[in-house]
């Protein structure tokens, strides 16, 4: 590989940057100092770039707590993406996140370049359980409870498959906690929409194994642990 593709693979700078710091003799490769921008890197070379080392992942795996006001795209020509939220030094180009959030919605999101994982998590054979806090509008019942658990109708024409509703709080505004184990269009908002209830405020709290880290704030991000990716 080319010694200025690998350092912008490991999200080092643009292209540009990682060039101009080869040709200023800020990159070495052992204990020469290349100033060639197309030098072939070999697997095993220490590759040294602003004086630290850089190691080469090929896989790259963050959670998100992603605000609300960012889409869940790797770019857009008008909005603000959850990839603009990431880092120069993180944000490789074939990062992306891993299914889809709304816009106003908050909480975990998967960012990875791995699309095989991102295949599995995603595929609807697998039902990978995904669990978030909601607040409705309207007094959320057991009947309601009932409704989620049995398949609620949703666009008047698709069943969506059991999911569990548990109520924390039920008044003129409910607090409650959903596990679907799909992932349609606006699915949440659209089984309580036929239930006759707004959701105001939605948070994804949970995907799978992978649980959101409390302490990320929203716009926040860190990389995943060795366990937590060895548990995807
Ligand atoms: N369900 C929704 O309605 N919106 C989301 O962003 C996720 C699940």
């Amino acid at each position: 590989m080319r010694l200025d593709k690998y350092l912008s693979d490991m999200g080092c700078g643009t292209r540009s940057e990682i060039k101009k710091n080869i040709r200023a003799g800020r990159v070495s490769v052992g204990v020469k100092t290349i100033r060639d921008a197309g030098f072939s890197v070999q697997s095993g070379d220490v590759i040294r770039y602003l004086g630290e080392i850089v190691r080469y992942e090929n896989f790259s795996y963050y959670m998100m707590n992603k605000p609300q006001g960012v889409i869940s795209a790797s770019e857009d020509r008008k909005m603000k993406t959850v990839i603009d939220l990431i880092d120069e030094e993180h944000r490789r180009k074939d990062l992306f996140p891993v299914g889809r959030l709304d816009r106003d919605t908050e909480g975990l999101l998967l960012i990875t370049n791995d699309g095989q994982l991102a295949h599995r998590l995603l595929s609807p054979k697998k039902h990978v359980d995904k669990q978030y806090f909601a607040e409705v509008r309207g007094r959320v019942t057991e009947e309601d409870t009932q409704r989620f658990a049995e398949g609620v109708t949703i666009d008047g024409e698709y069943t969506c498959l059991p999911a569990e509703l548990e109520i924390l709080e039920s008044g003129e505004i409910s607090c409650v906690s959903v596990i679907i184990r799909e992932g349609k269009f606006h699915q949440i908002k659209k089984m309580f929409e036929a239930l006759g209830k707004e959701v105001l405020f939605l948070k994804r709290l949970r995907m799978g194994s992978l649980v959101l880290d409390p302490a990320l704030s929203p716009g926040e991000y860190r990389r995943l642990t060795e366990e937590e990716i060895k548990a995807l």
